[in-house]
């Protein structure tokens, strides 16, 4: 039986334009009539220990979310740690190559069994009084033999379910949780042009934060402060015509890439349009990312072309050297940006042949969260590094500067949010349209922590 507080399902829609309506000179961001979405949020739900303890009993304890790739645990034997605020899993690849996953705890007096990741198991043996499972989680051994007289009877791990997408192993603690494929909605069909599960993993960062996890969440998935926090992007990236799609639980939208915002004052020369450009994507083009280097002079524009197509042309020329899978795919998907948002920690910037994923996680307090950062690219089928492991590094704000400008600039921006919420005079944070998918977040929270009255949004 599914929990009563469970998704039920809600209204979804589009907000104008539509993907189809990319050249509409309209306001984006405008909520149609019929489409509701909450827009006052209690702001005690980013700074209070109760909430907090919600979140763990009932969002990640029964939520589908993202644990590691199938490249942490590509052999048989290989397993890996996912901590979720105080709860932990391991996941890890039986003799039989299915992939498992179980709450990290001994069935006996409760030791973790497995901590960080690694591979080579045969079993699992616990650290405490040396119990041993085999990679189902079944007890094994004998009483002579291991201590185990006495024991009450047989027993196993507690099995976590798990499901793949995109090269991702999701788990879901919840015995009674919807299938995979129904809580990702209409996502994987709507990826499916990227071929995600073939890319490899470039860098897997964790970077902790002085913040509450949905306050890095809502940053990452509204682009509405790009004017104020990151206004070199206005010469690159079309935040007015940005369309929201709100799923069920999901939310995305699709910002195009290559030609100045609206918001932008005064003209934006090719040469900016270019080293902007070659400086957050060069990447993109086969250029080192996020380089520092002075990004030269821009190339030739063609008579009758734009800078815009010339980075298109880049583009496609680099992912023609990777192999001909997006050789005929639109100028739209070659160069713009699909924007995910995974309810409830994952974010996605999908471009064709590179894909960032950032997934946050709860810290020791409401005022503290880990920033998980993962670059995947699409390599060429004989490249000699395809679907290496991920191998993970702890960073400090200070490592930040590999990144270019647009990471540290967001997290300076994140302290001071987190701060300002403990102020008593505020009581909600109010969102406008174009912070729809933070609304619609709030709202698939309430679904999940069936809250008390006074901490419910308002209606
Ligand atoms: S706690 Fe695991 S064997 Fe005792
Ligand atoms: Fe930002």
């Amino acid at each position: 039986m599914r929990s009563r507080c469970l998704p039920k399902g809600g209204s979804s829609g589009k907000l104008v334009p539509g993907e189809d309506d990319m050249s509409a000179n309209t306001e984006s961001n405008v909520s149609p009539p019929d489409l509701k979405v909450a827009s006052r949020i209690p702001a005690s739900r980013y700074t209070s220990r109760d909430w907090e303890d919600l979140e763990t009993e009932r969002l990640w304890a029964r939520v589908w979310q993202i644990a590691c790739t199938e490249d942490c645990i590509s052999e048989p034997g290989d397993y890996w740690e996912y901590e979720i605020g105080p709860l932990s899993i391991v996941i890890l690849r039986d003799d039989e190559g299915i992939v498992r996953a179980f709450q990290n705890v001994c069935p006996h007096r409760g030791a973790a069994i497995l901590k960080g990741s690694g591979g080579g198991l045969c079993e699992v043996r616990c650290p405490y009084h040396h119990w041993r499972f085999d990679l189902k989680g079944h007890l094994c051994g004998d009483a002579q033999s291991d201590q185990l007289e006495g024991r009450p009877g047989p027993m196993s791990l507690i099995p976590v379910s798990t499901g793949t997408f995109g090269g991702f192993v999701f788990v879901n603690p919840d015995p009674d949780c919807e299938p995979l494929e129904e809580f990702l909605e209409i996502l994987p069909k709507e990826l499916a042009w990227v071929g995600m599960e073939d890319y490899s993993c470039s860098d897997f960062l964790t970077l902790p934060l002085p913040c509450n996890w949905k306050v890095v969440v809502d940053a990452f998935i509204e682009t509405y402060h790009l004017h104020a926090v990151h206004p070199q992007m206005l010469a690159i990236a079309d935040d007015v015509h940005t369309p929201i799609t709100l799923y069920d639980k999901h939310t995305m939208f699709m910002q195009p890439y290559g030609v100045p915002s609206p918001r932008r004052k005064g003209t934006v020369t090719d040469q900016e349009l270019w080293e902007e450009f070659a400086a957050n994507l060069g990447h993109r083009m086969g250029m080192t990312f996020a380089s520092t280097e002075d990004q030269g002079t821009h190339p030739p524009v063609p008579e009758g072309q734009t800078m815009r197509d010339v980075l298109v042309s880049r583009i496609r020329a680099h992912l023609a050297s990777i192999g001909p899978r997006f050789a005929d795919l639109d100028d739209h998907h070659i160069i713009d940006d699909f924007h995910y948002h995974i309810f409830p920690n994952a974010v996605f910037n999908v471009f064709a042949g590179w894909y960032g994923l950032i997934r946050m996680r709860p810290g020791a307090t409401p005022d503290e969260s880990f920033v998980d950062m993962w670059n995947f690219d699409l390599r060429a089928e004989d490249h000699p590094e395809n679907h290496p492991r991920p191998v993970k590094s702890l960073l400090g704000v200070d490592d930040l500067s590999s990144f270019g400008t647009v990471l540290p600039q967001d997290l300076d921006v994140l302290t001071r949010a987190q701060q300002g919420l403990h102020q008593p005079g505020l009581d909600f944070l109010r969102l406008t349209p174009a912070e729809a998918r933070i609304g619609r977040m709030h709202e698939i929270l309430d679904r999940y922590l069936d809250p008390p009255d006074d901490q419910r949004l308002p209606d």
